[in-house]
């Protein structure tokens, strides 16, 4: 296991000594969060109560190949607890996700629970937001029009595709635009700007939503709060 995988895993299992018995959970989306679903599975396999909802498609097959228990969101008004991983965050706990495309349903999970815990390994964090791109999850309708007004708020903006070619579609049918930037941004004017563009369904600027940080370097695994957190 290379250094970065053995930091996430550490960071996911320190995450899951959270969960509580008779807790609602929420999954999170990526390599990350994938070490934190499969200890939830040990634990669960050791007797452990819990619901569990996902954030992905991708998620949820792999919360259900370690019989976790799963409720679908839609019918769930609130979570006790999510764990996810971020690609970027910085010391105020803000954070850019979506480097999985999952980045509208983890917000809403994020958004509907009591406690937002973000994993991660070393290599995410930043002392400013700008080094990785930032998603953007639009309409298929508005593509053209939004890609545009993408374009005047960055660098450079690129229609997400896999390795075929063929257009990254998410778990909504949307498609997403990966939005470059040369210098790091002001995150709360660029998350104000995204929002009023029309064909914009969500962008993966988590100014908010993250209560605690778990993060491993090397060994060491630190918990850091939200510095304006209750
Ligand atoms: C998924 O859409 C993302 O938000 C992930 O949480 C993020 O990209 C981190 O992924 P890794 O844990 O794979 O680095």
């Amino acid at each position: 296991m290379t250094a970065a995988e053995t930091e996430k895993k550490l960071a996911a299992q320190a995450a899951v000594e959270y969960v509580r018995d008779g807790m609602i959970i929420g999954l999170g989306t990526g390599s990350t969060a994938a070490y934190a679903v499969l200890k939830i599975g040990e634990r669960v396999k050791q007797g452990l109560s819990v619901t569990a909802t996902s954030s992905s498609l991708a998620t949820e097959q792999l919360a259900r190949s370690v019989n976790i228990p799963l409720v679908d969101f839609c019918g769930v008004s609130r979570l006790d607890l999510t764990i996810d991983g971020a690609d970027e965050i910085d010391p105020q706990l803000r954070a850019v996700k979506g480097g999985g495309g999952a980045l509208f349903r983890e917000k809403i999970l994020a958004a509907a629970s009591e406690t937002m815990i973000c994993i991660a390994d070393s290599s995410k964090l930043a002392e400013r937001l700008g080094k990785v791109k930032v998603p953007v999850e639009v309409l298929p309708f508005a593509a053209a029009f939004v890609e545009k007004s993408l374009a005047d708020l960055c660098s450079r903006v690129v229609i997400r595709q896999l390795a075929s070619g063929a257009r990254f579609v998410t778990d909504q049918g949307n498609c997403i635009f990966d939005m470059f930037f040369d210098r790091p941004y002001d995150p709360q004017r660029l998350a104000a700007a995204l929002k009023s563009i029309p064909g914009v369904i969500e962008h993966g600027l988590f100014l908010t939503e993250i209560d605690l940080l778990i993060v491993a370097q090397g060994e060491k695994v630190s918990i850091r709060k939200r510095p304006d957190a209750s």
